[in-house]
């Protein structure tokens, strides 16, 4: 069976992932043999924050799959508006669809929402967590472009502090055959340690670097990410970091013929615009590929629909999370939920980890 929500990918086992990829690739192939598979099904779109590709793609695909879509791109053309909580709003509208899919600027958002939905839920992206729709898009491409999942050195470059899509993509590749990481950020928007101990416990190596210049000789795939200024505390703040690592044509010279360019976008200037003819770019494609993609993942999650709310966890804890932009926060009603591991506390919403001790 394939999981009831989407909220991380660590849910689906390799071979459920390899089953929805080699599905988008039929779909791919022959589309008009599924025109008809989502025929009187309801998919709910519901946006708090804003996207061009997620919504879009998602949209396009359960309307070439045949289904029908509701939902919102703006929380503020909806009751939430008026206060209603994302408890109250994800209940109603599982009434309504068949499927819900929540993209949110809190961490662990989609996880909240599904507690309360009695329909399946996908995870669009929550704040700087994880963006697994993302993830399935980009190993879709990489599979069409580079043709393996495995045995590639993966040179990721920008924000990785707050990329959820970097984040998602790690987790992803150290589940296949000997890939290596190669991390270019700087020391301000470095990788967090959680996702390094994730790369670490799978046994895959990782090298730092402050340098695009030094690292694009020795990487198969290259995957391009834009500071995320909505993340940061002040403008100041990132007007320090942008701009630092810029791919031109004078540094794709020195990468290899068969380096492949990812890059979830939207892009502000960390590609420069020449570099989308090299034929090595595929963040374009990678766009398509996406649809193909989660027209495949709506329908296994729409074969497994089963409408009914599970039942929800009590606290394990008093304690608030830390993490100031974890759903908990905000929405208070929600229960307190922590791993415990190595002396440490882990938020199960946001993945934040904090000392026992702490308040
Ligand atoms: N890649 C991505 O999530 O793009 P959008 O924010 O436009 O959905």
């Amino acid at each position: 069976m394939f999981t009831r929500h989407l909220i991380d990918l660590d849910t689906v086992s390799i071979d459920q992932l390899n089953d929805v990829l080699d599905l988008a690739k039929v779909i791919m192939k022959h589309p008009q043999y599924f025109c008809d598979s989502g025929h009187g099904k309801i998919m709910a779109t519901l946006f708090y924050e804003p996207s061009t590709r997620t919504q879009m793609s998602f949209q396009s695909a359960m309307l070439k799959l045949g289904g029908k879509i509701v939902g919102f791109d703006n929380p503020n053309s909806s009751s939430v508006s008026k206060g209603e909580s994302l408890r109250d709003t994800v209940r109603v509208v599982s009434n309504y669809a068949d499927l819900i899919v929540i993209r949110h600027p809190c961490e662990g958002a989609a996880q909240a929402a599904a507690m309360f939905s009695r329909c399946n839920v996908i995870n669009a992206g929550d704040g700087g967590h994880l963006h697994p729709t993302q993830t399935l898009t980009d190993l879709f491409t990489l599979i069409n472009t580079k043709g393996t999942l495995s045995n590639l050195t993966v040179g990721i470059c920008g924000d990785l502090k707050n990329g959820r899509t970097v984040h998602s993509l790690i987790k992803s590749l150290v589940g296949f055959k000997n890939n290596k990481f190669v991390f270019i950020s700087t020391p301000q928007l470095a990788i967090p340690d959680y996702i390094k101990k994730i790369v670490i416990d799978a046994g895959c190596k990782y090298s730092e670097s402050a340098s695009l210049s030094d690292s694009i000789s020795k990487i198969d795939v290259l995957y391009m990410t834009r500071i995320q200024r909505e993340r940061f505390e002040n403008d100041e703040e990132y007007k320090n970091q942008k701009g630092v690592f810029i791919l031109d044509k004078e540094k794709m010279k020195n990468a290899k013929y068969g380096l492949k360019i990812l890059h979830p976008l939207p892009r502000i200037d960390e590609i420069d615009y020449e570099v989308d003819d090299d034929s090595r770019a595929v963040y374009f494609d990678q766009t398509e590929y996406g649809m193909y993609v989660r027209m495949a993942l709506i329908l296994y999650m729409l074969e497994n629909s089963e409408k009914k709310l599970d039942a929800r966890p009590e606290s394990n804890s008093e304690k608030c999370c830390c993490n100031p932009r974890c759903i908990t926060n905000h929405e208070l009603y929600l229960p307190k939920l922590y791993k415990k591991a190595e002396g440490r506390e882990i938020c199960e919403y946001c993945d934040h980890s904090q000392p026992i001790c702490s308040k």
